[in-house]
C-alpha cells in the first residue's frame, strides 16, 4: 500500500474534466497537490476550492519544448515531489484524408511528445518510491477509425510507458499507464479538429479519478481499459 498522506503530487491538466477530479481525489486522501493547466482562471478557481491542499499552481503550454520541464521545475522548487499525474491531452476527429499538418502536430505534440519530455524532466527529481502516471486511452489498445492520429499518439505513449517502467524498476519508480474508456468530461465536444461521432454514454469522471487514485494507493502497475469495467457510467 502507498500512503499518499505525506505525498506532494503534480497534476498536469488539472483544469480538465479528468485532471480536476484526480486533483480533488488526491487531496481527499491527504496528498498535497501542485496544479498545472493552461487556463489561469480555472486553475485559480480549483486552487481556491482545494485550499491548503495546494502547494502552488503553474500555468504552461505543454506543446512548447520547455513546457513540461518548466512545470516540473516549478513544482519541485516549491516542495520535493513524490509523484506526477499527467492528465493533459487533446483529441481530433476525422479521416486520415482530412488530417491537416496543424492538427497532426498538435495531437502528437501534446499527447505523445510532451509526455515523453515530461518523463525526462520527472526522472531528474523523483525519489525512490516515486511515481509517474500518464493518462493514455482505450484507443491505445483498440485504435479507432476517424481517430487515427489520436490512436497513434496514445498507442505510442503506452509503448513508451511500458519501456520506461522496465527501465525504472531498479530505481523503484513506478510508471502507471492509464487507459480509460470514453468518459463524460466534454473532451469529445472540444476537439482540435473534426466532430465526434455519436458516442455511447461515457464513464463518470469522478469514478475514473477514484479508480486511478486507488491504483496508486494499491501499488498497481498498469491500468488497462478493462480495469474500469466496474466504474459507474454518468446517469443519463
Ligand atoms: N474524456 C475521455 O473520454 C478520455 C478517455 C480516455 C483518455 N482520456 C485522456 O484523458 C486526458 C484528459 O482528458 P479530459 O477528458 O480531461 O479532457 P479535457 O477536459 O479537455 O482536459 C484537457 C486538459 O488538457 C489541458 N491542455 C490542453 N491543451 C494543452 C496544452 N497545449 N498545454 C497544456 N495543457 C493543455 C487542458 O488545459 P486548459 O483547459 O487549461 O486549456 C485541460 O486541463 C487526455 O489525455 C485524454 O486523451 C480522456
Amino acid at each position: 500500500m502507498t500512503d499518499l498522506g505525506s505525498a506532494h503530487v503534480l497534476v498536469l491538466g488539472a483544469t480538465g474534466g479528468l485532471g480536476g477530479p484526480i486533483a480533488r481525489e488526491l487531496a481527499a486522501v491527504g496528498a498535497k497537490v501542485t496544479l498545472s493547466g493552461r487556463d489561469p482562471g480555472r486553475l485559480e478557481a480549483l486552487a481556491a476550492e482545494l485550499g491548503t491542499s495546494v502547494v502552488t499552481t503553474v500555468t504552461a503550454d505543454l506543446t512548447r519544448p520547455d513546457g513540461p520541464a518548466s512545470v516540473v521545475r516549478a513544482a519541485a522548487d516549491a516542495a520535493p515531489l513524490t509523484g506526477v499525474v499527467n492528465a493533459a491531452g487533446v483529441v481530433a476527429f476525422g479521416s486520415v484524408e482530412q488530417l491537416d499538418d496543424d492538427t497532426l502536430d498538435e495531437v502528437l505534440l501534446l499527447d505523445l511528445v510532451a509526455p515523453i519530455r515530461l518523463a525526462r524532466a520527472v526522472l531528474e527529481v523523483l525519489p525512490e518510491g516515486g511515481f509517474l502516471v500518464q493518462v493514455s486511452a482505450v484507443v491505445a489498445e483498440k485504435p479507432m477509425p476517424g481517430m487515427a492520429a489520436y490512436s497513434a499518439a496514445k498507442a505510442g505513449l503506452t509503448a513508451f510507458d511500458a519501456a520506461l517502467a522496465t527501465e525504472l524498476r531498479r530505481r523503484r519508480i513506478r510508471v502507471l499507464d492509464v487507459r480509460p474508456p470514453h468518459t463524460e468530461t466534454g473532451l469529445a465536444t472540444r476537439p482540435v479538429a473534426g466532430e465526434a461521432p455519436k458516442l455511447p454514454q461515457g464513464l463518470a469522471p469522478d469514478a475514473v479519478a477514484d479508480r486511478l487514485v486507488r491504483a496508486l494507493t494499491d501499488d498497481e502497475r498498469d491500468l488497462p481499459s478493462s480495469a474500469f469495467t466496474g466504474a459507474r457510467p454518468t446517469p443519463s
